[in-house]
């Protein structure tokens, strides 16, 4: 049994907060800022919860369904409201879904490993499942430390998957290192910390393996994929990824001009984006791309449906 998607939705926080905003409290400015980002402005607000409600229902108004046509939820997020209980069975309940609700962190690629683990769940005899990708990072930004404060922004992003006789996952390649564990991190009640430069050097490498199995995986060539959906943490990240596969710039979605990095939403909000702007269309080959702490990484070929 494979999955196809039957809606999407999104979740923001309700502050817009701009490069110039952050100037005034940190020595920083919107031109480092857009030089060595890509961003410009950032949401803040809401909870893992609360975005998460949001995203979901928005999820389920796009199918056309009601929480109670859901057998389960998958929330990926790496800013739960608290250690105990997770974040999901909140959620869950919020929506009305009566099925199992779960947590799982995997950073900023959480939502590829969702997207496993809910595929897994129909393929075991899940009718639908919601997932959703929902982070509250500002709470876990130290707001005085420019090198990260001026990264990071809240949101959530969510999509229902459905049981169909054909896949629209045509491939999903999934890694982990842990040896690289201390390169991005928070301790409980701590702030993130990272070492920005190695990230970087080291995010560039994975997801251009990571992308190249899946499409080899997958049957395909870079040639056969009309869009790029990769984690959305820094666009000279995006531009040396496609630089090294080969493909035109124009073919990445980049929605962390307005976003900053959301690391689990970043992904569906930029298929939020895409499909707004007609850029996704049934049957088209998609890449979607993800990096992020542990460090995790995951990539999938998508026949969009
Ligand atoms: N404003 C002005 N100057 C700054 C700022 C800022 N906001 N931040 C750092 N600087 C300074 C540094 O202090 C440094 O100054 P120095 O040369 O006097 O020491 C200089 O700018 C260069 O700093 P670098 O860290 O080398 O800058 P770099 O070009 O590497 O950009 C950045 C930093 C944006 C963090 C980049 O390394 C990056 O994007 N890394 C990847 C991050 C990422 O992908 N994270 C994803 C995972 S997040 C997750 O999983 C939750």
């Amino acid at each position: 049994m494979g999955v196809r998607f039957a809606g999407w939705g999104v979740g923001l926080g309700e502050r817009v907060v701009t490069n110039d905003d952050l100037s005034q409290t940190l020595d920083t400015s919107d031109e480092w800022i857009s030089e060595r980002t890509g961003i410009r402005s950032r949401r803040i607000g809401g909870s893992a919860s609360s975005l998460g409600i949001v995203a979901g229902r928005n999820a389920l108004n796009d199918a056309g369904l009601r929480g109670d046509d859901i057998d389960h939820l998958v929330l990926s997020t790496t800013t739960g409201d608290r250690v105990i209980p997770g974040t999901a069975p909140i959620i869950a309940s919020e929506l009305g879904i009566r099925g199992g609700a779960v947590d799982l962190n995997a950073a900023c690629s959480g939502f590829m490993y969702g997207l496993a683990v809910a595929r897994g769940l129909i393929a075991t005899g899940a009718g639908r499942v919601l997932l959703v990708g929902a982070e509250n990072l500002s709470r876990w930004t130290d707001w005085e430390d420019r090198s990260t404060a001026v990264l990071f922004g809240d949101g959530a992003g969510a999509v229902v998957l459905e049981a169909d006789s054909t896949d629209a996952v045509r491939s999903l390649n999934l890694g982990a290192d842990g040896s690289l564990a201390d390169l991005i991190y928070a301790d409980h009640g701590g702030f993130i910390h990272m070492d920005g430069r190695e990230v970087f050097r080291r995010a560039v490498r994975i997801v251009v393996e990571s992308a190249e199995r899946a499409l080899h995986d997958a049957h395909v060539t870079m040639d056969d994929v009309s869009l790029v959906l990769a984690h959305q943490a820094n666009q000279r990240i995006l531009v040396a990824v496609a630089e090294r596969l080969g493909v035109d710039f124009s073919k990445v979605e980049v929605c962390l001009d307005s976003y900053g990095n959301t690391s689990s939403a970043s992904i569906p909000l930029a298929v939020d984006q895409a499909r707004r702007a007609g850029r996704l269309q049934k049957g088209d080959t998609v890449l979607m791309t993800g990096f992020g702490a542990g460090m995790t990484w995951a990539s999938a070929v998508v026949t969009w449906s």
